[in-house]
């Protein structure tokens, strides 16, 4: 039974955070003809209403897209994923909040591919009727890390694998480290983009020391903190991508985002971010 929805967070800092990333490491690929995967170990719904219960419940969008919706002084990137926001709200008010795969599918091109997995029963029967017509593209209800060693190598030569767990089942973060160190095995050049959560956790904590010792040939980590955790220790900080054989162009275009983000998404005096990368 899995009882996390991505419903309630849609659209909030750490959504913000990854789509950013994703979309950044997708254009990139897109600098090259040669057709590429895309795949999504977790995938989610592929959008979500930002007026239905679920998202209403919690407001977290408030606090993450909304933020940025408003502004006219986005810097050239972030003005291209909210962008994206804005087509798939159809060019009006910000009422709906597209996933990682409705911003992978604006993206790719006819010649690229996509893969996604999504356990969840409902998310899966909404994620499959969207994307109903998308060329070269597989939706499945099995289990993401387990589909992903079926995926590789691509048949393309090129790859791109978000990893994008809920962490709340147990396990979720050895079975990110077991899946990536077979991933690298199958093909050591793909680009894996993990991101993780910022919660009081050591598992967490350890999540960047372990990838960075499955990728020698070079990663890069991204993390964006917002807030507090509340006095018990609960609440998400903020969260991170860790990216396996990054473009050679992401550090220094988050160099110059990561500082607005801080400064418009950031919810006290303490919000910050960290950069590292290790080059190939
Ligand atoms: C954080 S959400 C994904 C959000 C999505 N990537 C996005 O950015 O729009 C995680 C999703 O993984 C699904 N899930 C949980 N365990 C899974 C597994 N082992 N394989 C595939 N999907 C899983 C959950 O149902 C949930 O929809």
């Amino acid at each position: 039974m899995l009882a996390y929805r991505h419903a309630f967070h849609a659209g909030n800092h750490a959504d913000v955070l990854k789509h950013l990333v994703l979309m950044l490491v997708l254009r990139h690929m897109n600098g090259k003809d040669k057709p590429y995967r895309y795949v999504e170990t977790h995938a989610g719904a592929g959008g979500y209403s930002l007026e239905g219960r679920y998202a209403q419940k919690k407001g977290e969008f408030e606090q993450g897209i909304a933020r940025l919706w408003t502004r006219d002084d986005l810097p050239e990137a972030l003005a291209d994923y909210v962008a994206q926001v804005r087509a798939f709200n159809g060019g009006k008010a910000l009422r709906q909040y597209p996933g990682s795969p409705a911003i992978a599918r604006a993206l790719l091109r006819p010649q690229d591919q996509m893969r996604l997995y999504e356990l969840h029963p409902t998310d899966h029967r909404i994620l499959a009727a969207y994307l109903a017509d998308a060329r070269h593209t597989e939706v499945h209800d099995a289990d993401g890390f387990a589909g992903l060693k079926g995926q590789l190598p691509p048949s393309t030569r090129r790859a791109a694998v978000l990893i994008d767990p809920s962490y709340e089942g147990h396990g979720d973060y050895g079975r990110v480290v077991a899946t990536l160190r077979d991933a690298l095995q199958r093909f050591a050049e793909g680009v894996y983009l993990v991101w993780y959560p910022q919660v009081q956790k050591v598992e967490a904590a350890q999540l960047p020391r372990r990838l960075e010792a499955l990728a020698p040939k070079g990663w890069l980590h991204a993390r964006l903190s917002v807030q507090k955790a509340d006095s018990q220790g609960f609440g998400l900080a903020g969260s991170g991508m860790f990216v396996i054989n990054p473009p050679y162009t992401l550090h220094d275009q988050l160099a110059a985002l990561l500082p607005y983000l801080v400064e418009v998404l950031g919810q006290y005096d303490g919000a910050s971010y960290l950069l590292e990368q290790r080059p190939a």
